[in-house]
């Protein structure tokens, strides 16, 4: 059972623990080890604010942008903080909890929605009557059309995907966007819960009882779970998660510091300074810190888990969306065999020794990892752009295996910040158990169980 945190302001001021790191950092130049846990344990309720209004694979632990964010050397109340991974904004809404203003960049429309919709300071009382109006228009509502949505059938009963269309439609009918935007947050944090689809896996893979042997506690869950889903009554299901979400949104109010923002600026990384004609971005050295924890190569398909909810968000135009959304996502994993007939190089003079290696044995798997790297540089040289002089730029980013060797991450994206003139400062270490990037990416792909924070300086 999850308690949620009330509205209490935990704040405190990290000065003496990062001017700690940083002197020890300086004197022996090697990693410390750290459990950010431990460090800021009031965060010890995890419903905290409205952190949890969205599932997200590989969600960021908040304590290390809260530890981050709450002192006066990496940045300053009123500072601007920007994440140009963004993913489900972790960042940005422990920026604004801090004082701080904050942008964000994400190439999955499903997080930029969920991320504005966190660091917004919604009038609850207004969205409380909203969800009595969507009540009475849910009774009032005959059958709507069901959205074409890609397999519909094989991961929705057909009563299911009738009450999600009726639902789905009445929010539609919103006019204040903001307010349709909270919904849509709700009604898609229900889409897998009513779904056929196993909700321990973060790629759509449909419930299949037969998997286990019937003595398996695993057998009786999931066919518990498929008879419920027979008689779910789908308006109450929504309905429980709009009222969490809004007493999330009470205890946000509580905790929000006045006078500062928070936005998404762009759905590509390598697109967030102004100028660019698709997007309002931000000026070149406007930004005090950057926090992020960055996708990786082969990773978490980002698109793919957020499938069942981009269909019903109507996100998916054309039988391609997927895909296109997917072409800038980096780390994907989806290349045409003529994209790695040849190796090309990262100039990341280690990573190029061990992606030879790979090649040999997995083209399309070393030219992953080095398109990954390339890409990241160029995330990263826009990044550096943006950051002022002196300004901080922190990476969470862990190991990985491509291959069964070891792809050390952590060490390439060390030498392209380096190789972008930036100067490493710090190197925390810290386990991430029951953390959610411990899922297995891939075959070849190990479970990731420990984390480094990189603070680098401009
Ligand atoms: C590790 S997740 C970030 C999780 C985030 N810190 C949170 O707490 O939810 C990495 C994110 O990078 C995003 N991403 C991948 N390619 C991108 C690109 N070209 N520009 C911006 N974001 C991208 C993915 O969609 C994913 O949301």
């Amino acid at each position: 059972m999850i308690e949620i945190a009330e509205g209490i302001d935990v704040r405190k001021c990290f000065d003496k623990e990062v001017l700690g790191f940083l002197k020890k950092y300086k004197e022996k130049a090697e990693p410390i080890e750290v459990s950010f846990r431990k460090l800021v344990p009031e965060l010890y309720k995890t419903d905290r604010a409205t952190h949890l209004i969205h599932t997200y694979p590989a969600k960021l632990l908040m304590h290390i942008p809260h530890f981050f964010l709450n002192n006066n050397i990496f940045s300053r109340e009123g500072d601007l903080i920007l994440d140009p991974f963004s993913g489900s904004g972790t960042v940005m809404l422990e920026s604004v909890l801090a004082g701080r203003n904050a942008v964000g960049a994400d190439a999955n429309p499903l997080a930029r929605l969920i991320s504005s919709v966190k660091v917004t300071n919604y009038n609850t009382e207004t969205l409380k009557l909203h969800l009595e109006n969507l009540r009475k228009d849910f009774s009032k509502t005959g059958d709507v059309i069901v959205p074409k949505i890609s397999n519909i059938n094989y991961w929705f009963f057909p009563r299911i995907q009738n009450q999600m269309a009726k639902i789905s439609h009445i929010i539609q009918n919103i006019h204040d966007d903001k307010i349709k935007e909270f919904f849509l947050v709700c009604f898609s944090n229900c889409v897998k819960k009513l779904s056929l689809a196993d909700q321990r896996v973060s790629v759509p893979v449909r419930l299949n009882p037969a998997r286990y042997p019937e003595t398996h506690p695993l057998f009786t869950e999931t066919s518990k779970k498929l008879a419920g889903l027979e008689y779910i009554d789908v308006f109450e299901k929504f309905e429980e998660t709009v009222r969490s979400n809004i007493n999330r949104f009470i205890n946000l109010s509580k905790l929000f510091s006045r006078g500062v923002s928070a936005k998404i600026i762009s759905d590509d990384a390598r697109k967030i300074i102004d100028g660019n004609a698709q997007i309002q971005g931000i000026k070149k050295e406007s930004v005090s810190l950057i926090i992020s924890s960055p996708p990786y190569a082969g990773a978490q398909k980002y698109i793919r888990s957020s499938s069942l909810s981009l269909g019903w968000l109507n996100f998916l135009k054309t039988v391609d969306s997927l895909k296109e959304f997917d072409s800038y996502n980096i780390g994907r994993e989806n290349y045409q065999r003529k994209d790695y007939c040849i190796l090309k190089k990262t100039n990341v003079a280690e990573a190029d020794v061990l992606l030879e290696e790979i090649f040999k044995i997995n083209p399309l798997r070393a030219h992953i990892a080095g398109n990954y790297l390339r890409e990241m540089r160029s995330a990263f040289e826009e990044s550096v752009k943006a950051l002022k002089q002196d300004g901080y730029f922190i990476l969470i980013v862990a190991n990985n295996k491509v291959c069964g060797m070891e792809f050390r991450t952590q060490e390439y994206l060390t030498k392209i910040m380096l190789n972008l003139g930036m100067k490493l400062q710090l190197e925390l270490i810290d386990d991430i158990k029951s953390y959610g990037l411990m899922t297995k990416r891939n075959k070849t792909a190990s479970v990731i169980t420990r984390e480094w924070v990189l603070v680098f300086k401009k």
